[in-house]
């Protein structure tokens, strides 16, 4: 499926935060294939920002490069205007944006706290309040997709603020998601477990690392971007129309693992 051809959203303009690498890239790609045009957030505009921007393109969508640093408020605001005037609209918000600090509760400074807190709670509740606003003038209707992690739930010792993160996060969205209804916009997440991206790059280089976990994964494998996107186009889209609130985990069932085998 490209751009050209039809998809499940075809039409539909989405937004992706922090689409340069990872799980956003692969979202904008398979956002891409369902026939949306998609603006892909960058944090800078250099060569990789365009490369990814190619990638997308090569899908057969319309993608546009949109730099800006979510975790400042005035940004994201500035951003959801400048994807609305180049795009000529806005239906989905796709809050990707993610970083994490490994520091035990002896090392956490105030500057990790600030930084994953910023990013990862403020950015998405500034970027939906904004978003929100467009969707009020535009006379309604659209989505919003979290991605938030395993982590809004599980606890994840050397990871307090991105714990803290996920799980404000959950809440967030469970509130957005009553205060929204009335203008027909769905507030979800999509929760994933280990995927293999580059937020986990020390972690994959560590061939005991990655043992210790895939003994933990039922599934027997980490997640791959592809896994993630599916679930987020299916929030996005039409058979989601009245799911809101809630959160999707694609984990391969990581989260309630337990066994006493
Ligand atoms: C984190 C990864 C971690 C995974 C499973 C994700 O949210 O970003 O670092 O490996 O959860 O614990």
């Amino acid at each position: 499926m490209d751009g050209s051809s039809g998809g499940r959203l075809q039409g539909k303009v989405v937004l992706v935060t922090g689409a340069v690498q990872g799980i956003g890239l692969g979202i904008a790609e398979r956002m891409g294939r369902e026939g949306a045009q998609v603006a892909l957030n960058v944090h800078r505009d250099d060569e990789r920002a365009q490369a990814a921007r190619r990638q997308v393109e090569a899908t057969g969508a319309r993608c546009e490069l949109f730099a800006a640093d979510v975790s400042q408020v005035p940004q994201t605001q500035q951003l959801v205007a400048d994807v609305v005037a180049r795009m000529g609209g806005l239906h989905v918000l796709v809050n990707n944006a993610g970083i994490e600090r490994n520091a035990g509760v002896f090392e956490i400074t105030e500057a990790d706290y600030d930084a994953v807190l910023a990013t990862n709670l403020k950015a998405p509740l500034f970027l939906s309040q904004a978003f929100a606003r467009h969707v009020q003038q535009a006379g309604g209707g659209g989505r919003i997709v979290n991605i938030s992690s395993v982590h809004e739930e599980l606890p994840f010792p050397h990871f307090a603020p991105y714990c803290a993160s996920k799980g404000g996060l959950k809440m967030v969205m469970r509130t957005l998601a009553l205060e929204l209804a009335p203008l027909g916009i769905t507030v979800n997440d999509v929760a994933p477990g280990a995927i293999r991206t580059p937020i986990n790059r020390d972690l994959l280089a560590d061939h005991a690392k990655v043992d210790a976990l895939l003994a933990q994964i039922p599934a027997g494998r980490m997640g791959e971007p592809e896994d993630v996107a599916g679930a987020v186009v299916f929030l996005a889209g039409d058979d989601a129309r009245y799911i809101t609130g809630t959160t999707l985990f694609v984990d391969g069932g990581l989260l309630w693992n337990y066994s006493e085998q």
